[in-house]
């Protein structure tokens, strides 16, 4: 079976020639968040089901989701569908989303004694759900497009795990930082090492790119960021063979240059990142993912067609994947997200 998935040849490769810096046809385009509640016919599976979680643990449905935005959407990849926190669970700290309040964990981590008593979980046994998930996926893909595996990054992890909860500061784990470094740092080990195993054994079953999520590198400093956050990724992007890697801190634009001493191929962009600044402190061995503002898709067609061509502009013939800065936010018109990615497929470069 693992044979079939390494010979299977993508038909729509557009997106990993882009990230490997081979010359493309056009730009390709995916969304982050772009299986999710903007779609009715993911809020139709959803209504069905207690929760979230649910749906993230029921391969067949995963899959269905992780599909949909291809049918629907027509963008050039699938990213499967799952949570950045079904890590922090594996290792011994369950999670809950709340309906209005979002992700919530009973037991956190406060002292050396709740870091030791984390595991490494073995991915395809505590994870065998998300590896069915992406073998489903892959199997119903059928070659049309590539599958996107991801993990968090063990910043963006840890300050979850310290925190309990999503947080404007993540003051609470920032603190623990300042107050304990050693600690901090031990913590950080053993999330990278369940990070590590974790991404390889979705790249064995079958994901083609995988990326790296640091949703809140923005609320470190540079020096932090040095010390926190670069080792851990670094260690992961050399542990991971065969695929490319696409690195994502969002609001880290003060780290650019360390970002592009990485061994990835692809670094996302914020909006807030200025585009040809970005290019100048990553340099040309990199591709650039990016980085529309989401609320663009709140304005009319024609502000969104325009504001589109010129990010393509500003990207230029340089490598470069198109997608938004972050993730859609669930009241986006659907009709809205496909002019952005219709834009994108008719742009001539
Ligand atoms: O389409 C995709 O991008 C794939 C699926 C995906 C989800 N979460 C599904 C999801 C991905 C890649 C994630 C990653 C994730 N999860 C991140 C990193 C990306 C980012 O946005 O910065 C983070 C920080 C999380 C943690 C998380 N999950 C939060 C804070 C929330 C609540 C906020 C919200 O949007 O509701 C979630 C829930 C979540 N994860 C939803 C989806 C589709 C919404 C839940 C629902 O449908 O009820």
């Amino acid at each position: 079976m693992l044979l079939y998935f390494c010979i299977m040849k993508i038909q729509n490769d557009i997106l990993l020639r882009a990230a490997r810096g081979e010359r493309t046809e056009r730009t390709p385009v995916w969304l982050m968040r772009q299986a999710g509640r903007i779609l009715p016919e993911y809020r139709a599976i959803r209504a069905k089901l207690s929760g979230f979680k649910e749906l993230v643990e029921t391969p067949e449905l995963a899959a269905e989701v992780t599909i949909q935005p291809v049918d629907i959407l027509g963008v050039d990849a699938a990213i499967i569908f799952s949570d950045i926190l079904v890590i922090p669970e594996a290792m011994g700290l369950p999670y809950s989303m709340l309906e209005s309040t979002g992700p919530f964990f009973e037991k956190t981590i406060q002292n050396s004694s709740d870091v030791s008593h984390l595991r490494i979980p073995d991915p395809e046994d505590a994870l065998g759900y998300v590896m069915e998930a992406i073998r489903i996926t892959k199997r119903e893909l059928n070659g049309r497009v590539p599958l996107i595996g991801f993990a968090g990054a063990p910043w963006t992890i840890f300050s979850y795990m310290v925190e309990g909860k999503g947080s404007k500061t993540f003051s609470r784990a920032k603190r623990m930082l300042y107050t304990d470094p050693i600690l901090s740092h031990q913590l950080l080990d053993k999330i990278t090492e369940s990070t590590i195993l974790y991404l390889q054994a979705q790249v064995k079953n079958g994901a083609d790119i995988v990326q790296i999520f640091d949703s809140w590198a923005g609320v470190l400093s540079p020096a932090q960021y040095n010390e926190f956050a670069i080792p851990y990724i670094s260690r992961i992007c050399s542990a991971i063979k065969d695929v490319p890697v696409i690195v994502f801190a969002k609001g880290a634009f003060f780290a650019r240059a360390a970002l592009a001493s990485l061994s990835c191929d692809v670094i996302g962009l914020d909006w807030n990142m200025d585009i040809a600044e970005s290019r100048k402190l990553i340099g040309p061995d990199k591709t650039l993912q990016g980085n529309m503002d989401p609320c663009l898709l709140y304005a009319d067609y024609e502000t969104i067609k325009k504001e589109t061509k010129l990010m393509l502009d500003a990207f230029g013939s340089g490598r470069h994947i198109a997608n938004l800065g972050h993730g859609l936010y669930p009241d986006t018109d659907r009709d809205k997200v496909r002019c952005f990615i219709d834009t994108i497929k008719e742009y001539q470069k």
